[in-house]
């Protein structure tokens, strides 16, 4: 019987799909308060605006350990996120979905919940093995295939990167670049929670792309596709919440 609450993280564009529907719960922890949003036509899932309501907390703002914290406090059973990219390789274009595998972190962010004691965790699967399966499932399923691994580079924005440091990250290994999953994936790992993301390419890196990067382009390119999206991380709950 399905009884698990599992969180889905929304970013960029996708978090828009989801407006005015749920009924909020709020969690307080040790690093603020965090407010879930239940879905209503969505048994067991809770929705967390990454960057609040109406777009206002940059990704560098954003409070991931109390994210995991709350997502901890409530014993979920995972967390799925959804997280906007520029495509670091010119056959991934615009609109490519991503199950991230593992990640690289460029952001410089001091960002553990392990402030005041010695605790080193693992990270040989940095995107919980299970999840990622569930997306890719689920991906297929939907008629929407998804890259089943890519490489995340995590830098700390707000601002796009220079060419120069799109060159680098490809040339270290990376598939894609943004400024969430990969601090999130540290703050949830910490916590214990499974997670694992979903990234939509929005646009070539800077270089790659023909023009320059804005946010505006990053926002309606995730439009056409968040409903999509949606659907996936949907479906891919219910499989977490029916075990
Ligand atoms: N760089 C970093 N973050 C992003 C990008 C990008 O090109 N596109 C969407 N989020």
């Amino acid at each position: 019987m399905a009884s698990a609450n599992v969180a889905i993280i929304a970013g960029t564009g996708v978090a828009q799909q989801f407006r005015g529907r749920g009924r909020t719960l709020k969690v307080p922890t040790r690093h603020g308060l965090v407010t879930f949003e239940r879905l209503d036509d969505v048994p067991g899932v809770l929705l967390l605006r990454r960057h609040g309501v109406g777009h206002s907390v940059a990704p560098h703002r954003a409070n991931y350990v109390a994210f995991a914290d709350a997502c901890a406090r409530l014993g979920l059973e995972g967390c799925y996120s959804t997280a906007a990219v520029g495509s670091l390789r010119t056959d991934w274009p615009v609109g490519t979905l991503v199950v991230c595998s593992d990640f690289i972190d460029a952001t410089g962010r001091q960002l553990t919940r392990f402030e005041n004691e010695v605790r080193h965790t693992d990270f040989t699967n940095p995107f919980d093995l299970r999840l990622r399966q569930h997306l890719i499932e689920c991906g297929g399923e939907l008629g929407q295939p998804v890259q089943d691994a890519g490489v995340y580079v995590c830098t700390d924005g707000p601002r796009y990167e220079t060419p120069a440091e799109v060159s680098m990250y490809r040339t270290l290994g990376g598939d894609v670049v943004g400024m969430t999953a990969g601090s999130e994936a540290i703050a949830m790992r910490e916590a214990g929670v499974p997670y694992a993301a979903l990234a939509i390419v929005t646009n070539l890196a800077s270089g790659l792309s023909p023009r320059p990067l804005s946010h505006g382009e990053v926002e309606e390119a995730t439009k056409g596709s968040s409903e999509g999206i949606a659907n996936i991380l949907f479906r891919a709950c219910e499989r977490l919440r029916n075990g």
